[in-house]
């Protein structure tokens, strides 16, 4: 079975809610499933997984969390060739053409790196309504079933 680490962002809450959510869905079939806090682990803690899940709110029209900075320069750092990556996040779709745009930013760094998309990435608007819980069930399924 495959490792799964779950990295988030949230300030006020709402993509904690998320991260939250696919640690327990995970956990249900996943033998070994982690969730960090994105500033709390080194890019080297990270190797060790199969299946990286990047989960973070977008701030400033269109920033990545600043907490996720590190990480996200680091990228490069190690070999993603053989990583598989989901990213999703709660932004505010008022934010227009900036809405999620964190996601964006690190999905194309992640694909530019070499890592494989498991899924389409998964956009959420504010806290997770009783639909956007269950797209989360959605992807959680697909990233368990992605070989
Ligand atoms: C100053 C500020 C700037 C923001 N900029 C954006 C933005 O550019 N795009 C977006 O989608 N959301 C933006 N947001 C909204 C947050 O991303 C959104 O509220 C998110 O759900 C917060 O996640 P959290 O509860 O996990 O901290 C902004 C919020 C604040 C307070």
């Amino acid at each position: 079975m495959k490792s799964v680490v779950i990295l988030y962002a949230s300030i006020t809450g709402n993509n904690e809610i998320i991260a939250d959510k696919l640690f327990s869905l995970l956990s249900e079939t996943v033998d070994t499933v982690d969730i960090f806090e994105i500033d709390s682990i080194d890019i080297d803690d990270i190797k060790i997984y199969d299946k990286i899940i990047f989960c973070m709110y977008t701030y400033d029209l269109g920033v990545i969390p600043y907490e996720a900075e590190d990480i996200f320069e680091s990228l490069e750092d190690i070999h993603l060739s053989e990583k598989k990556f989901a990213v999703c996040g709660s932004g505010d779709i008022d934010y227009g053409e900036y809405y999620c745009k964190a996601v964006d930013i690190f999905e194309d760094k992640l694909v530019r790196c070499g890592a494989k998309k498991m899924i389409e990435s998964l956009k959420i608007n504010l806290t997770p309504s009783e639909s956007d819980l269950a797209e989360i069930k959605l992807f959680a399924k697909r990233i368990i079933a992605f070989e």
